[in-house]
């Protein structure tokens, strides 16, 4: 089936195989340790928000951790926010003094979180807003933390000084930090209007010329689709889709769900709506079982580390990668209807089934028309039991009377020890 993808973008194929991705939000935002669109949520303004700056220490940040625990906890790729809506610049830009260089951390995180990426073979990706509300000549809208100071609104702001610094700090990010593989924009909202502005898009960003100066210095590059140019990876957050993403010629999508670990992106202590390791397996699997990928957020407090939370789930969520990653490397959809409870993944000759629900001593898989070699559980290899249709079956009380292209799998009592058991049916 064609993949609905820009022809000029680079390959996706690593992205296709990968699966499973890291997203770090970390900035002056996780200071306030609430939002990170704390800026405009309580219309700080400028000058009150640079306080942060100051206090931006940083002392706990060592990126090989970081990258260390997304390895062990299966991740393939890390995308770290380079610039969120609130400006600051994670890395030494020539085009601001609004960077972290010249913050009490006062060195150039992100050159270290891609050397920390290439030791590991970790693959790179820059998150980049397009939205900066720090910026003097980003016009005030109705996202604006300004929105309603008429002596800011009343400024001269030129569009067009804005979009060549955005353009500049995109070219240093695509220039000056080596091989990146995955460039992710957030976000364009031409959509909104207020009755005194309209929201900002493509147009605003001059965004097939980011794109174009970004597929210039790195033609391998895959980009998402919040540019305002409907291609690219497609990008639903905080939401599950029902079935495999098509297009309507019927091509399938490049998605990649976004996650959270709680509600929002920031490193909060007090959002309270921890996702479980439980949880987030789930979500990987149905990603995966739907030809998506899962980008999953963890914000590092402004010290620089994963918070004890964080790390907690990390771990149990490397505890079931290390038994079970080969029903989600290389793996994605199959045609075959999931048993009750269960989520399919498939690659060549492989069935992976995921069982959600432990049920009582059976999975019946209807209308299966395949011939299985073996059928295995993947976190010990044990044999599991497959039982076809036999006519001799039908005089006996206590087996289920299997139909004819219905295959039973036969089950211990007992779950196994895993958060999601898993059994492998080779073809
Ligand atoms: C949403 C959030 C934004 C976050 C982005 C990442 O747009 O508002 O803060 O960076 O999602 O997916």
């Amino acid at each position: 089936m064609q993949l609905d993808w820009p022809a000029h973008y680079g390959d996706p194929s690593w992205f296709l195989h990968d699966r499973f991705g890291m997203f770090i939000h970390w900035g002056l935002y996780s200071l306030k340790a609430k939002d990170e669109w704390i800026m405009t949520q309580d219309k700080i303004n400028k000058e009150e928000y640079e306080k942060l700056f100051y206090q931006f220490e940083a002392d706990l940040y060592e990126p090989k951790k970081w990258v260390k625990q997304a390895k062990e906890s299966g991740m393939k790729y890390i995308v770290l926010t380079t610039k969120h809506h609130e400006g600051f610049a994670l890395w030494d830009s020539a085009y601001t003094e609004y960077k972290i260089t010249n913050t009490p951390y006062g060195k150039d995180a992100l050159k270290e979180f891609v050397e920390a990426c290439r030791e590991e073979d970790m693959k790179i990706g820059f998150y980049h807003s397009v939205i900066d509300w720090h910026h003097e000549h980003f016009t005030i809208d109705g996202l604006h933390p300004a929105r309603e100071d008429e002596d800011v609104k009343a400024e001269n702001r030129d569009m067009k000084i804005y979009q060549e610094y955005l353009y500049n700090q995109v070219e240093e990010l695509v220039t000056q930090y080596g091989k990146i593989d995955y460039f992710w924009f957030d976000f364009s909202y031409d959509d909104r209007e207020w009755s005194w502005a309209k929201g900002k898009g493509a147009k605003d960003w001059r965004s097939e010329e980011l794109e174009q100066l970004i597929l210039k210095h790195q033609p391998h590059m895959i980009i998402n689709n919040r540019l305002g140019l409907d291609r690219g990876v497609y990008t639903p957050e905080q939401y599950q889709p029902t079935e495999v993403l098509m297009t309507s010629d019927n091509k399938k999508r490049v998605w990649e769900a976004c996650q959270t670990f709680n509600d929002r992106w920031t490193y909060n202590p007090n959002n309270l709506n921890m996702k479980s390791a439980e949880m987030i397996i789930k979500l990987l699997i149905d990603t995966v079982s739907k030809d998506g990928n899962l980008l999953m957020n963890f914000g590092p407090t402004a010290r620089g580390n994963f918070d004890e939370a964080s790390t907690k789930v990390l771990e149990e969520i490397a505890d079931w990668m290390t038994y079970h990653s080969s029903s989600i490397y290389g793996a994605g959809s199959s045609s075959l209807r999931a048993p009750q409870d269960c989520r399919i993944t498939a690659k060549e000759d492989r069935i992976f089934i995921h069982i959600f629900s432990w049920p009582f001593r059976t999975i019946h898989l209807k209308n299966f028309p395949l011939d299985i070699q073996y059928a295995r559980f993947l976190h010990d290899h044990s044999e599991v039991t497959v039982k076809r249709f036999d006519p001799a079956d039908l005089i006996h009380h206590d087996l289920p009377v299997i139909a004819e292209d219905e295959v039973v799998l036969e089950l211990p009592v007992i779950k196994p020890n895993h958060l999601v058991p898993v059994i492998e049916i080779k073809l």
